[in-house]
């Protein structure tokens, strides 16, 4: 993990950008990912005793865990990915296997230290390809003798060239030459990806690529195109890819974080039949990869130990405790998202970064039109929403945008209009697109 990692305080911080409320949720979330790095200034053979606290987040739908997730994912300089429960089968049957999650997890392990080393060969790998631009652009003499005229000639052509190309000259000149094809083997794997590949735990493509030789295919393409293929190559040439999978391997295993959405829709009451048993068995399968196992990746085999896992539900139809006790146990932390109210209806209709009023004033915006909302308005959007949750059915802040819609849907349509250069959204333009559907419960079920 690097060495910055951020303190709970600034990770509480960068989540109150977009996420307003469920403080405890944040809290947790923020302490767990500190620990990670806590756990990796520890020097003695503790560390490896000191394993994570997995957390789940119990909250109705629409108060905020998925963003939370999503959220953390751009925070956090670690290994990530984001799963749904409900995605995974049971072994032998259609769907993804649970190991999946683990590979999915490496795989971004690997984009990410790929990138690391890919920074620092960048200035030799721009050079390298600079250079063999030049000689698709001036191809070098056969043999030259170094102290023959042409070949002073030749220097001296190429320096001039070369002074062009680096000032921007030749970017859009044709260049021919040849590239790495591995649309060889993906031509197979599109053959048998129905059936899944990624989940037959090898890389198959990497095996088939590998078997057969590597094509190479001549392609036309400008300067500037060309510069983009043969700098991926070159920086190729220059990392060292072995190092590179050891330390993907190395940092999902220590930093890794697994944020398991929808575990509610896993979960059943015992005793149960049918689809049930379905259900339960993904649950064993995940068990062993909580717990701590070894997965198979491309990238080598990786213990599962030190992952953290952190599952989401909103237990509407099921309870934490009905998952399989084992795997309750492994989830030592609960957090509850409260219910959202409508004071935060308010907030989160402008606060966060990207709050819904700002989205709306973009798109307006890009009519030329300004669009402003009156306080008292903004007010009476949050108290439809709230009404219409607890009058029809409770989806969260979910609601704000079926609200938000309804709303403007006129002015969406309408413009752009010559006659229309400002719209200011008063309270009595929300009373009066909502009144008739608040009043009529059946109509709001069907419209909002
Ligand atoms: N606390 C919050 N602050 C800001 N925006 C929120 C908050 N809660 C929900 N939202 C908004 O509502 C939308 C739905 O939230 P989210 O996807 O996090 O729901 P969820 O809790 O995962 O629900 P579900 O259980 O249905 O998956 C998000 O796109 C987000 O814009
Ligand atoms: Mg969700």
């Amino acid at each position: 993990m690097s060495k910055f990692s951020l303190t709970p305080k600034q990770i509480v911080q960068e989540l109150d950008k977009y996420i307003i409320g469920q403080d405890s949720a944040k809290k947790s979330v923020a302490i767990a990912l500190r620990n990670r790095w806590r756990r990796q200034q520890v020097t003695s053979e503790i560390r490896d005793e000191i394993l994570p606290n997995n957390i789940i987040m119990i909250g109705s739908t629409g108060v905020g865990k998925t963003e939370i997730a999503r959220r953390l994912s751009h925070l956090v300089q670690a290994p990530f990915v984001k799963v749904e429960a409900s995605k995974f089968t049971e072994v032998g049957y259609v769907g993804r296997d649970v190991d999946s999650m683990i590979r999915d997890l490496v795989d971004n392990s690997y984009n990410i230290v790929k990138s690391e080393h890919e920074i620092t060969v960048r200035e030799a790998a721009l050079e390298m390809t600079n250079e063999r631009i030049m000689d698709l652009l001036l191809p070098p003499l056969n043999n030259p003798d170094k102290e023959s005229a042409e070949y002073q000639r030749y220097q001296t052509t190429r320096e001039k060239m070369y002074a062009k190309l680096m000032a921007g000259d030749f970017e859009d000149r044709q260049v021919e030459f040849k590239v790495q094809e591995d649309s060889s083997s993906s031509a197979m794997m599109q053959i048998f990806s129905p059936m899944g590949m990624d989940d037959l735990g090898m890389n198959i493509q990497d095996m088939l690529g590998n078997a057969m030789p590597k094509k190479k295919k001549m392609r036309r393409l400008s300067v500037t195109e060309a510069r983009v293929l043969i700098t991926a190559e070159e920086s190729d040439k220059l990392i060292d890819e072995e190092k590179v999978q050891h330390e993907a391997i190395r940092r999902a295993e220590q930093d890794g974080i697994v944020f398991v959405d929808e575990i509610d829709k896993i979960a059943v009451e015992r005793g149960g039949s049918g689809p049930d048993v379905s259900r339960e068995g993904v649950q064993r399968d995940i068990l062993p990869i909580i717990e701590g196992s070894t997965v198979k990746t491309k990238y080598g085999t990786l213990t599962t130990d030190h992952i953290l896992f952190i599952a989401a539900g909103a237990f509407h139809m099921s309870k934490p405790s009905d998952l399989i006790p084992e795997l309750q146990g492994r989830f030592p932390i609960r957090v509850e998202l409260e219910n959202l109210t409508e004071d935060d209806f308010i907030k989160i209709l402008t606060q966060p970064k990207s709050a819904l009023l700002k989205q709306y004033t973009a798109l307006v915006g890009a009519e030329d039109v300004k669009i402003t909302f009156n306080k008292d308005a903004i007010a009476e959007i949050a108290r439809v929403a709230f009404e219409v949750n607890e009058s029809v059915e409770n989806i969260g802040a979910r609601r704000l945008h079926t609200i938000m819609s309804k709303l403007l849907e006129e002015t969406l349509f309408d413009l752009p209009n010559e006659n229309t250069k400002s719209i200011k959204v008063t309270k009595s333009m929300v009373t009066n697109t909502f009144k008739d559907t608040m009043a009529d419960q059946d109509l709001s079920k069907y419209i909002l």
